[in-house]
């Protein structure tokens, strides 16, 4: 028979963090639609503030932060004795538009990113359990990403990240993160080399993140996950712990199930165990519900890839991960 259980009290029994990654937008909402708080609350023990505190939204001109949504997401976990991931201090994307307008020379970048990364982290020092310090820095091609912060700093931008994060959050933990990662592709070896460069350097990094994004778009989706679960060892081996970070399993146009939810359902299980059984206990999904999700009219795939549905009911995903807590109780 299956149990009462909820997915947050079988993660909590088993040692467990199952997280969802959360848009200030629900946030906003709230009182008006709970149901997000509820189930978030009820299901799972652990929070990513998915947008709030990228550079972008934070900060509308270059010296205003706005604080609001993530101060309403960082509050929610701690409150609700979750464990809070921050996403993201670094990250070439959604950065401000007066930003892309600045005419910096690269030491007045450095000073910028040095504060920013000092201010945002600095807020959250008891807060924030978990930041991913810097973002997506590896291109497709297995290259250093040609990003401002690399065309002023060079590759020592991110033991300079770590570093200022550290100086200012010495009790989080603090990851680099990345999508395509997940098996051992070229991208995957980049990033693998990387990470040890970093850690040869002496650099505070705590950990790598999986994003986990399953979408057929990718090059590399839906992965084996026996090849996912030695990937995940590798960089175990290389002495990082290890977090899916980002999951979400959608399907393209072409591609025809009678049964994608089970499928899909299977995939979050298979995903799950791979991580449990290679030192990772950590997965994080990409929103909570269907209707909440960022593969809502993007990218042509379908826009079911989470545990529940649109109306919060519980999908057959969510049960595949539940059971397999279960059968590990
Ligand atoms: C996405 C958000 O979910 C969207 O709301 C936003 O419009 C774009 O960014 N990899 C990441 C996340 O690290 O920050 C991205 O989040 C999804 C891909």
């Amino acid at each position: 028979m299956s149990s009462e259980k909820t997915l947050r009290e079988l993660a909590d029994e088993n040692g467990v963090t199952i997280g969802a990654g959360i848009p200030a937008r629900s946030f906003r909402q709230y009182p008006d639609d709970p149901t997000l708080a509820q189930t978030l609350k009820r299901e799972f023990n652990a929070v990513t503030t998915a947008n709030a505190l990228k550079m972008g939204p934070l900060r509308p001109a270059r010296k205003v932060y706005d604080f609001d949504d993530a101060d309403a997401i960082v509050n929610f976990g701690v409150k609700n004795g979750m464990t809070v991931r921050g996403h993201t201090l670094l990250w070439h994307k959604q950065t401000p538009e007066w930003f892309l307008a600045w005419d910096y020379t690269d030491d007045q970048l450095e000073t910028f990113v040095r504060d920013h990364i000092h201010t945002v982290a600095g807020r959250y020092h008891d807060k924030v359990d978990v930041w991913d310090v810097v973002n997506e820095a590896v291109a497709d091609d297995g290259s250093m990403r040609e990003t401002v912060w690399y065309e002023a700093m060079g590759e020592a931008y991110l033991d300079k990240a770590f570093e200022w994060a550290n100086d200012v959050a010495p009790n989080a933990a603090l990851y680099y993160n990345d999508y395509e990662i997940a098996s051992d592709n070229d991208k995957a070896d980049a990033v693998y080399d990387l990470l040890e460069r970093l850690l040869d350097r002496g650099v505070p990094i705590d950990g790598v993140g999986i994003q986990m994004h399953s979408l057929p778009s990718y090059q590399h989706s839906r992965e084996d996950p026996e090849a996912v679960g030695a990937n995940i060892r590798r960089f175990k081996d290389l002495g990082l712990d290890v977090q899916v970070t980002e999951m979400d399993v959608a399907y393209g146009p072409d591609e025809e199930f009678d049964d994608r939810l089970d499928h899909q359902a299977q995939y979050y299980r298979d995903v799950l165990e791979a991580c449990l059984d290679n030192g990772c206990n950590t997965l994080i999904t990409w929103g909570v519900h269907d209707a909440g999700s960022w593969l809502q009219n993007r990218y042509e795939v379908t826009a079911d890839p989470l545990l529940f549905d649109e109306n919060f009911n519980p999908k057959p995903a969510y049960y595949a991960i539940r059971d397999l807590l279960e059968s590990r109780s």
